[in-house]
């Protein structure tokens, strides 16, 4: 094989309480890359855009899929290289993994042209490096679940150790990004040195739940655990409007609202695809009600993460 072409998916980073252990895969958005075999090195040909990332360096060591290739490549022990040309479907800063995105493509790419040596599991600690420096920290659960999909839990970074937890195949996700950047290094920089043991509790209690509620496909279950007292009523400061957003999707008929990683997007949930667009059209009216135009998407679980599209 000398050419390939993957995608991999848009990622719901902590899944409300459980900052950066729990993160899901989602459908319907997500960064694609074409991968092919040159002799040396590591180099970006082009990055295409839809959605405002074509500014993206293509230095590769500026870009998170070309950091995560040459780290891929590094780990293979290999001493070939790879062109990449990346087409962003993710707008960067939005709380959807977007950089996570690119780097799990490169990653997964580079192991298929190489013949697969590493198992997706493997795969993390590159991406996870990559996505390490535009972040500012170190946390896989943007990474872990674009690579192996559904929903996954990061027991320890350090050595990173990283469970696939499942799917809840009713789950209907409903995600708004309103046009605010929130820069996650930014949105990590206001988070609260010291925790009440009351919040702590609240917040260990809904993670562990929303876990069960992944492993044994029960939707009611984590309808019921969808709640953040640490890092929600900080961080939804920076999205204008959030207060307003969450009481009219709940009013709408939503069993729960979140932010997505950190923001801006926010995730509204249900069972009941009647529900869905009523929910969409509230949380989108109330971002306009603020001045803030917003993109939307009515969506579900991705069980598979990173995949193949095309080898040549
Ligand atoms: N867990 C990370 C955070 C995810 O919330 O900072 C960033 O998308």
């Amino acid at each position: 094989m000398e050419y390939i072409q993957v995608s991999a998916p848009a990622t719901i980073g902590n899944i409300g309480p459980g900052f950066d252990v729990l993160g899901l895969a989602i459908r319907h958005w997500g960064d694609r890359l074409e991968a092919r075999k040159t002799d040396q090195g590591v180099s970006i040909a082009a990055v295409n855009s839809t959605v405002g990332g074509s500014e993206l360096s293509k230095d590769p060591d500026k870009n998170t899929a070309g950091i995560a290739a040459k780290q891929t490549l590094k780990l293979l022990g290999i001493d070939q290289g790879v062109e990449l040309v990346l087409h962003k479907g993710l707008p960067m800063g939005s709380g959807l993994g977007s950089s996570a995105a690119s780097a799990v493509a490169a990653a997964f790419a580079v192991n298929e042209l190489y013949d697969r040596p590493l198992t997706k599991e493997e795969l993390i600690l590159p991406a996870t490096l990559a996505e390490e420096k535009v972040s500012g920290g170190f946390f896989a659960d943007n990474t872990a679940p674009a690579l192996l999909g559904g929903a996954t839990l990061t027991r320890s970074c350090m050595p990173l150790d990283v469970t696939r937890i499942g799917c809840i195949e009713n789950l209907i996700v409903i995600l708004v990004t309103p046009d605010i950047v929130v820069l996650t290094r930014e949105a990590r920089e206001l988070l609260p040195k010291t925790v009440p043991m009351e919040d702590f509790i609240f917040n260990m209690a809904n993670t562990s739940l929303i876990t069960a509620a992944f492993s044994k496909n029960d939707y009611s279950l984590f309808a019921r655990s969808l709640n953040d007292v640490v890092v929600e009523p900080v961080r939804s400061k920076l999205i204008a409007g959030f207060d307003e957003v969450k009481k009219n999707a709940l009013k709408a008929g939503a069993d729960g609202m979140a932010i997505s990683g950190s923001g801006p997007t926010v995730f509204a949930i249900t069972d009941t695809p009647k529900r869905a667009r009523f929910i969409e059209d509230a949380m989108v009216r109330t971002f306009a009600l603020h001045g803030i135009r917003s993109m939307s998407l009515i969506t579900e679980v991705d069980p598979e993460g990173a995949r193949v599209i095309e080898t040549q």
